[in-house]
């Protein structure tokens, strides 16, 4: 039946993915594996970035977007605001030559300046909604059995994210129409008046450079619908004491995720989405598994369903 036709064409699909796998170091990978195996799934947590990592970079032969282009305030000037400053500070946050500390102070400017557009610019829920509708932003294939294998298996998610929380969780609820118990959504997040309308951004801002899990004590109180506040799980307590890590990103900077974790093992997987050829060398020697073309979830999937 359904189930049966599921798990052939997961077999298919994971086979797909082995061709456009690369790891460098296979003896190290079986290593690391054995070793979370041994001490179990109580001491596993998975760590992963959202844009690029969780969502495929191409959507329907377009770029996918990010938490931050589908935002469509509805409010053309805001909007056109908000572009120029991307291009004017994202060359500076990619840059080669600028030392980090220098860059940390830029990208602490734009992200205020961006957030203060937000509020003044009038954004309201609505739009996010809206956005989402219109985006084109889709979560790769394999995603949903991935936190729903994990789910089952007691094993938290945390998404450490430099966007936008409240748009992360319109695309679950949209795309995939619902929200794990197990996930925590690490990322910038909003408050809204009565009316709808953002007022204010909670906690402190998270931008590419502290995404990581000293961000989980700074990070606004998680969302209702993703674990609530009282829990005794939130925030830091939620994953201190698990110190196995698979890591999910798409930059070489998503390797800092896992600062502030003194991690026994860490399977770092990369999605290397652009730049191919230039960039698998440091790929392959960050990551201990790179998976390229855009592949989908489903040898992650694999991963994880070996370490449990
Ligand atoms: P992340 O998705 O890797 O966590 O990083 C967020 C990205 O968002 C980062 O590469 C810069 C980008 N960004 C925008 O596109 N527009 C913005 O207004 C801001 C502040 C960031």
């Amino acid at each position: 039946g359904v189930a049966h036709a599921l798990h052939k064409r997961r077999c298919l699909c994971s086979k797909l993915a082995m061709s456009q796998v690369v790891v460098r170091d296979p003896d190290v990978l079986e290593r690391k594996k054995a070793s979370i195996r041994d001490v179990g799934p109580g001491k596993l947590q998975v760590i992963a970035d959202f844009d690029g990592t969780l969502t495929k970079y191409w959507c329907n032969g377009v770029r996918g977007q990010t938490s931050h282009s589908l935002l469509q305030q509805g409010n053309a000037e805001y909007d056109a605001k908000r572009q120029a400053l991307y291009e004017y500070y994202h060359p500076l946050e990619i840059s080669p030559t600028i030392p980090i500390e220098e860059k940390t102070k830029l990208m602490e400017e734009w992200w205020e300046k961006t957030h203060g557009l937000l509020i003044e610019g009038g954004l309201t829920y609505d739009a996010i909604k809206k956005s989402v509708a219109d985006a084109s932003i889709t979560f790769r294939d394999g995603v949903i059995q991935l936190f729903e294998f994990l789910e089952e298996k007691d094993i938290p998610v945390v998404i450490f994210s430099a966007g936008l929380a409240d748009i992360i969780e319109e695309v679950f609820r949209q795309k995939l129409h619902r929200s794990f118990k197990n996930i925590k959504i690490v990322s910038n997040r909003m408050q809204f008046d009565e009316s709808g309308r953002l007022v204010a951004f909670k906690g402190k801002t998270i931008h590419v450079f502290n995404k990581n899990e000293h961000a989980i004590d700074m990070a606004a109180p998680i969302h209702d619908k993703f674990g609530s506040s009282d829990s005794p799980d939130v925030n830091g307590t939620f994953v201190k004491d698990r110190t196995n890590i698979v890591l999910l990103g798409d930059g070489l900077g998503d390797l800092g995720m896992s600062d502030g974790v003194s991690f026994e093992h860490r399977i770092a997987v990369g999605f290397l989405n652009s730049n191919i050829e230039k960039s698998l060398k440091d790929y392959s020697e960050a990551f201990d598994i790179v998976f390229l073309n855009d592949a989908p979830m489903w040898g992650v999937v694999d991963l994880v369903s070996e370490l449990c």
